[in-house]
């Protein structure tokens, strides 16, 4: 999910390359790396933890000449963030060297065969098994590095986006992507003659040359100096490569053609749970496969109550998470804020599990709740997005989100990522204690598989939000309401306007209305609704009537087709129908939209909030 950049031309590569990479910086990545073939034909591999300025400050007394190079900035998902893991990395003989952004998920697999066949691996990762099977297959086929890529390619389950060296060719550079970008830029030196700049996206490249060519999925290229550039796909068959002339500038494609990353993450959601689910969903079984619950069975078998800690967004999916665990596990779930919680002196059974759901991995109230919680004996388990953060080294067991770096201040797509691994974990829970009917479980299994499709057709069909938003930029407050598993959604859906355009909203669950709230309502009042042909549809029709009659308006999100609520409403945003567990994943992004673009016309800064930080280290 993070970055490569790679050159082949005259020039000295290495500058290239520490350039590109500072480009992609922008991306979130916790190690980094380069590999250069100089003038002597040595292929070196240099790389370090954390920031580029540390591979630039460890590679300055090494050699870094040569005018061929690769390199990659790491958002680690198999191995620990650090040196070793970092990429590039060279095959057993060293003859080969390779970068990679994507998840092989049957990396443990493939391991295990080349490691049966004497071969050696020096780390942790997924992508090490990669070049390893190049190169097994230069040997057992006595091939060169272009068919070997391709048989390799064919082997491997998963994403990848790769470029690859190899020593004794130093005038080639071999590329291939599926299911990650990839883009070769076509350039020309001073004196005419041919280069090409490669990179996950466009940012390296840009300054050099404005001509791309975005490599397709299963496709594989070879550049040399001379010009040539030859593409095929994994069946060998030659690809025309089509040549794109690239229209943004720097900060544009940063954000991937979106004027802020809030919105980029907002319409990334579908590929980012498509990425989370993969390899964790089996649609031929239709089963469910999460290591963290397989490798402790017996846990959650004799497990009597769950407690789930976290902080603001994260807390609203572990709400929504609790009503989907109790209903498919049947193990009573509490809910805490782990600021509270941790000054609180719970009581924490033996058999408890305490469950961290954090996105950075580092909020300072979450990590001390575990930890408390792990001196009272309970079990541990983390649900992450960042690899080796703070809280997946306290807990005894996890699941990571994999929904890439989130760069936004305002959560988005690791709320939705929170919310689907939560559901995943309630399935697999469901699976070791038998909680559920076969029949119910692959009902489930097949609409969760539906969701990211569903969440594009969300977004595709509430564009007009754009300009309904600026309506609602005269107001000082807002109501949200949900009921069941859509309360939590109004929680999240109040705080996403709240920290973004600084317009007050608060969430209640519908029916707490009249306790109370409905003396706030008036024509002034916009009140958002979730009122999905599910759950408790008519008691949530009854609410709006409550407020109606009291001159509120009403903004509600409705199920495709709806027609009463939708009569009701001042306005009404769509989702497509799904299970009532389901609807949190797809009601959210019309608020996140809403939120986003109320914030926008009122001018707010929607990517560095004022007074928000990204990850809250502190107490
Ligand atoms: C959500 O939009 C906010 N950025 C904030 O509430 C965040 O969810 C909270 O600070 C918890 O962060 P974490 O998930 O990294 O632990
Ligand atoms: N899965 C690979 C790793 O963990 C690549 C991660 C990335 O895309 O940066 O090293």
């Amino acid at each position: 999910m993070c970055g490569i950049v790679g050159y082949i031309g005259e020039q000295q590569a290495f500058p290239i390359l520490i350039k590109g990479l500072h480009r992609l910086e922008y991306r979130g990545y916790d190690s980094a790396g380069v590999s250069l073939i100089n003038s002597k034909g040595e292929l070196s591999v240099y790389k370090a933890k954390g920031k580029v300025v540390n591979l630039e400050e460890g590679t300055k007394d090494k050699d870094t000449t040569g005018t061929i190079g690769i390199a990659h900035t790491r958002w680690a998902t198999h191995g620990e963030p650090n040196a070793t893991n970092a990429h590039p990395h060279f095959s057993q003989s060293k003859n080969l060297s390779l970068v990679h952004n994507g998840i092989i998920e049957n990396y443990k697999s493939l391991r295990a065969e080349m490691e049966k066949n004497g071969m050696t691996f020096c780390s942790e990762t997924d992508t090490e098994v990669l070049v390893q099977l190049v190169e097994y297959m230069m040997n057992t086929h006595k091939c060169d590095l272009y068919t070997a890529v391709q048989l390799a390619l064919k082997n491997v389950v998963g994403a990848y986006a790769i470029a690859i060296l190899e020593k004794s060719h130093p005038d080639q550079l071999v590329c291939a992507r599926k299911g990650s970008p990839l883009i070769i830029g076509v350039g020309k030196s001073d004196n005419g003659r041919a280069e090409f700049y490669v990179g996950s996206d466009a940012t390296p490249i840009i300054e050099y040359t404005n001509q791309v060519i975005y490599l397709q999925d299963e496709e594989i290229a070879i550049m040399d100096r001379t010009g040539r550039l030859d593409i095929t796909n994994l069946a060998n068959v030659k690809q025309t490569p089509q040549l794109v002339t690239l229209q943004m500038n720097l900060d544009q494609l940063e954000k991937g053609g979106f004027p802020h990353f809030m919105l980029k993450e907002i319409w990334e959601q579908p590929n980012a749970l498509r990425t989370c689910i993969r390899g964790r969903v089996n649609m031929v079984d239709k089963d469910v496969l999460l290591s963290g619950i397989i490798d402790h069975k017996d846990k959650f078998i004799n497990c009597r109550r769950i407690i789930i800690c976290a902080c603001g967004t994260s807390w609203h999916s572990a709400l929504i998470g609790k009503y989907f665990i109790e209903e498919a596990a049947k193990i009573p779930v509490e809910v805490e804020y782990a600021s509270e919680f941790r000054y609180r002196n719970p009581v924490i059974n033996p058999d408890d599990i305490v469950i961290a759901v954090s996105q950075s991995g580092e909020t300072a109230d979450t990590l001390a709740a575990i930890q408390l919680a792990k001196e009272k004996g309970a079990f541990l388990y983390g649900i992450c997005n960042v690899i080796g953060s703070s809280i997946p080294r306290a807990t005894d067991s996890g699941t990571y989100l994999h929904v890439g770096p989130e760069i936004g201040v305002a959560s988005t797509k690791a709320f939705t990522g929170q919310v689907i691994t939560l559901g995943l974990l309630g399935l697999a829970i469901a699976k070791v204690k038998k909680t559920l009917s076969d029949d119910i479980f692959h009902m489930l299994v097949e609409e969760l598989e539906q969701i990211p499709d569903k969440m594009q057709w969300t977004l595709e069909h509430n564009k007009d939000i754009a300009q309904f938003a600026q309506m609602f930029t005269y107001c000082k407050n807002f109501i949200y309401l949900g009921r069941g598993y859509n309360y939590p959604v109004a929680l999240e859906g109040a705080l996403k306007l709240k920290e973004i355009s600084y317009i007050h909203a608060e969430g209640y669950p519908a029916a707490e209305m009249k306790h109370g709230p409905i003396a706030l309502i008036d024509e002034e009042m916009p009140v958002v609704v979730i009122a999905p042909k599910r759950g408790m549809y008519e008691k949530v029709v009854s609410n709006i009537q409550e407020i109606k009659s009291r001159k509120g308006k009403i903004i509600s999100v409705v199920t495709e087709g709806d027609t009463v609520v939708r009569g009701m409403s001042d306005y009404s945003f769509v989702i497509p129908d799904t299970r009532d567990c389901f609807v949190p994943l797809l009601a959210v992004i019309p608020l996140q939209l809403l939120s986003y673009y109320v914030a926008i016309a009122k001018g707010r800064n929607v990517d560095q909030p004022r007074n928000l930080a990204k990850s809250v280290t502190v107490e």
